[in-house]
């Protein structure tokens, strides 16, 4: 986690990398800072808080200004967040000075070893071992600050993307890259450095993204030096042009990104099946699958692996792929999968799901299934991620930048590959008629319609909000393919409102969560009328019976749990395995207005982060 970003040219580099830092908040936000060459000297200015914080300070503690300077916006893994711990961090000498992503695990050993050669630190943090272990190396090697950086960072055990500069060298930045993320943008006489490339859009198209184990040596008016950090080896820099534009990084008038994402979900449903869904000529066409169908078919079984809200999705997908390809499906947490040891074989089909592409944990469970031989497929949607370049094939999501740290669009487009790729193999296998498909396809492309349908009931989403604003728990229930959904709802409102939520399938209630029903204790049941109807509406009469107060997302025209139920939202009707796409959305709204109602900072919630790049 963490976002950097760094610039070298002729403009000023201030309003560029405060301005790259509050594109990058999504990375971690409880403290930033930055670090100008101002032509003369070195000005550090950091805080506690968020860019905001660190802008009012800056008016304060830096007044000239230079081309040269790199910034961090902070999520905290040694030492507390505060202006101390917060980076810039420099060395002894107070000549270099360093921003980092990432853990160095064996900061405490190099730490000792420092202070026994005399060197001091003011933070807990692993990144001011770093810079002091730099500048030792430096020191005592007599190299320059590039083979300085390359030797200390082969003393170092963890993971990071750097960015340091030399007050006394001011032309150069060097960086690297180990499991964090890391962009240089290329422009006229002029770099810039981020951890994604929204820092830099509006300036240049033309940008290298750093692999695992390189480093860069940047310098004004020279051509970008990339070489490997441990053999040495030069490594030719592979320039790519940007799709991204500045329109789809902005708010677009909505008062929150969450907001603008919820909103977008029908033309981002759209554009996930663009060119891939041909549903009157019966077509389904994804290159990542065709290439690979062999291996999808040989399958003995699919293991999904993905964290947070991707993990759901990738549940949704297991009712899926069995329910339409009949093919097993296993879906893990990555974080446990890659500690425990998992039975792997040659012909199992991983599928890693990751909106940012960045996930440690995901990325370390594709490494181990890759390790034991395993074909791995990414869904991501980051494009050029770590992820998507880690596994064997693919398929983008399209869903465009996803900012607000609850994560809306990304899922609903995450269910649309899978929904996508799940038909291909249903009917390559044989295991779906042709009419059934045929409908499926029909069905899927009308679900941006449909979401659009359901976006509607916004405005009644939000007296229900207002109701139910000021409650402690929620339970949120669904069977089959709503189960997953009822998961994501009850996280949706953790996240953001910080009220404490549960998911539970509705045929668990009984076994232990029915003990908490009250009049006090909204439950939203997921009761559309497509899948296990009547045993639903069984379970919401025995919440009834026990006061519990119901809210029901129902199918349209739905009766019979309008009748029950103390409020119903209604989504349109469409087939089972499609419903997910369209419960989701009142769940998204609610625990949208709830957490507004509450003065919660809905895009970037306390503790999270957008993307996890530690472990
Ligand atoms: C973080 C985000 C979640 C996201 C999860 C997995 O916890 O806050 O919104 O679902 O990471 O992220 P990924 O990028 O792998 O989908």
């Amino acid at each position: 986690m963490c976002g950097i970003v760094g610039y070298i040219g002729h403009r000023e580099a201030y309003p560029i990398i405060i301005e790259g830092l509050k594109r990058l908040e999504y990375r971690g936000y409880d403290s930033a800072g930055i670090a100008l060459f101002d032509g003369t000297d070195l000005k550090v200015s950091k805080t506690k808080g968020k860019v905001a914080e660190l802008e009012n300070r800056i008016k304060k503690e830096i007044t000239s200004n230079g081309s040269l300077g790199i910034g961090h916006t902070r999520w905290a893994t040694h030492g507390v967040p505060n202006d101390v711990n917060a980076h810039p961090h420099y060395s002894n000498s107070g000549d270099l000075v360093i921003i980092h992503n990432g853990i160095i695990e064996n900061y405490a050993s190099l730490r000792e070893e420092l202070q026994k050669r005399g060197y001091t630190f003011k933070s807990e943090t692993d990144t001011e071992v770093l810079i002091n272990l730099i500048e030792d190396v430096k020191i005592k090697e007599d190299v320059k600050l590039g083979q300085a950086v390359q030797i200390a960072l082969n003393q170092v055990v963890g993971a990071y993307s750097i960015a340091v500069f030399d007050k006394n060298k001011p032309d150069e930045i060097v960086i690297a890259r180990l499991g964090s993320p890391l962009a240089i943008g290329i422009g006229e006489d002029e770099f810039f450095i981020a951890s994604d490339a929204s820092p830099f859009i509006e300036y240049t198209k033309n940008a290298i993204y750093l692999e695992d184990e390189e480093m860069a040596i940047i310098r004004l008016n020279k051509e970008v030096k990339i070489r490997k950090i441990h053999d040495d080896s030069l490594v030719d820099p592979y320039v790519q042009e940007l799709q991204m534009n500045l329109e789809q990084i902005e708010k677009g008038g909505y008062d929150h990104f969450m907001l603008k994402e919820i909103y977008e979900q029908p033309s981002a449903i759209r554009d996930t099946y663009r060119g891939r869904l041909k549903a009157n000529q019966g077509i389904i066409k994804m290159s990542g699958v065709e290439d690979n169908m062999k291996k999808f078919l040989n399958a003995n079984r699919i293991i999904v692996v993905a964290c947070g809200t991707s993990w759901h999705a990738g549940l949704v997908s297991e009712y899926i792929f069995e329910d339409l390809a009949r093919i097993p499906v296993e879906v893990e947490y990555a974080s446990e999968f890659r500690y425990r040891n998992p039975v792997i074989h040659e012909n199992d089909v991983v599928i890693a799901i990751s909106q940012s592409g960045e996930t440690a944990d995901t990325l370390a469970a594709i490494k181990l299934a890759k390790s034991k031989g395993a074909f791995v497929f990414g869904v991501c949607n980051v494009v050029g991620s770590s992820i998507a370049r880690e596994t064997d094939a693919g398929a983008y999501t399209h869903a465009g930048p996803e900012i607000g740290v609850a994560s809306t669009k990304a899922f609903t487009t995450q269910i649309t590959v899978l929904t996508l790729i799940a038909l291909r193999l249903a009917r390559a296998k044989g295991t779906i008629s042709s009419s059934d498909f045929r409908l499926h396809l029909l069905e899927l492309e009308m679900i941006p319609d449909k979401v659009q349908k359901a976006l509607d009931s916004d405005a009644y989403v939000k007296t229900i909000a207002d109701i139910y604003k000021n409650v402690k728990n929620f339970l949120y229930l669904g069977r089959g393919y709503n189960f997953p959904v009822a998961l994501e709802g009850a996280l949706k409102l953790k996240e953001i409102s910080y009220i404490h939520a549960e998911g539970y399938p509705a045929a668990e209630m009984k076994h232990g969560p029915i003990a908490l029903i009250d009049d006090d204790m909204p439950i939203v049941v997921i009761a559309t009328k497509k899948g296990h109807y009547d045993k639903i509406v069984s379970n919401i009469q025995e919440i009834k019976s026990r006061n519990g107060r119901i809210i029901g997302i129902v199918t349209k025209g739905d009766k019979t749990v309008k009748e029950l139920a103390d409020h119903v939202i209604e989504v349109p009707e469409t087939i089972e395995s499609l419903t997910p796409l369209l419960t989701t959305i009142p769940l998204q709204l609610l625990s949208y207005h709830i957490a507004v109602m509450l003065g919660k900072n809905v895009d970037q919630p306390r503790n999270l982060a957008k993307s996890v790049t530690v472990e």
